[in-house]
């Protein structure tokens, strides 16, 4: 059996990476819906229903679980998800919790970025009034960067000038800490660094939901068992050629390096 790790694109190889620290010893199925990305700025229906079938396709693997490695395909679909299948669903939301919590010590304001979908739904909402007590949160669409992901385009020449415009209406020394709300973000983790002061946290969900997915093959007594192999699909269809293989390689080299 395998876990299927699903995204509109190459972010939720951002969580693959961090399950695979975690769970080396399992098979994946990694699967890019790349003929609908970017899911962020399409309608909310249009996106449920790419995600729908994207889940039907991957049941039919044999599956331990499903990680929806998308904040904006859980945000639409992940109650419909749990609902259809008996394998467990696992979702990925801006990690508003622990940035609250940290800039209430710190006395600093909370950016979160994520794509505009995300940052229009409802889920998103009730979980800023919820934890957002003395409005210190604030929300930045970035899809521009899903965009240069999907082309591997890193290169801080093309970045940083997106950023700087997109940041321009913000104060960046008033954050303690700068949320990644979309799991293609973390690629560019360098470029954030360069353009918050340092000691602003840079944070993502992926090391949480990875967590979460041990804790519950654990407790479902189903961990191990594979070899750490992933299976690559785009929308469908298997991976094959090699040129694509090693671009998805040198992705997750990045994120080894951007850890360090
Ligand atoms: N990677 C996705 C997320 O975490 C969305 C990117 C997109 O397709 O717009 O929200």
């Amino acid at each position: 059996m395998k876990i299927a790790v699903f995204d509109s694109g190459i972010g939720g190889i951002t969580v693959l990476h961090q399950a695979m620290k975690l769970l080396p010893d399992e098979d994946y199925i990694f699967f890019a819906d790349t003929a609908h990305v970017p899911y962020g700025e399409k309608p909310k229906e249009e996106v449920r229903g790419f995600v729908m079938d994207a889940a039907d396709f991957l049941n039919q693997q044999h599956l331990k679980a499903l990680v929806v490695a998308c904040n904006t395909a859980t945000s639409v679909a992940i109650d419909d998800l749990r609902a259809k299948y008996a394998f467990p669903v696992l979702g990925i939301e801006p990690a508003v919790k622990p940035a609250v919590r940290e800039s209430e010590e710190r006395g600093k304001k909370v950016l979160v970025t994520a794509t505009r979908l995300t940052l229009s739904e409802a889920k998103y909402h009730h979980l800023v009034e919820r934890l957002d007590k003395n409005d210190r949160v604030d929300g930045l669409p970035l899809p521009g960067l899903v965009t240069l992901a999907e082309k591997f385009d890193f290169d801080r020449n093309h970045v940083i000038p997106y950023l700087k415009e997109q940041l321009a209406g913000f104060d960046v020394t008033e954050y303690g800490t700068v949320v990644l709300g979309c799991t293609h973000f973390p690629f560019f983790r360098d470029s954030f660094r360069e353009l918050f002061p340092e000691g602003t946290d840079i944070i993502d969900g992926g090391p949480g939901t990875a967590r979460n997915l041990k804790r519950i093959l654990a407790g479902r007594h189903q961990t191990g068992g594979g070899t750490g192999h992933v299976t690559y699909y785009r929308s469908g269809v298997e991976v094959a050629d090699q040129e694509t293989l090693v671009h998805y390689q040198h992705l997750l080299d990045r994120l080894d390096r951007l850890e360090k």
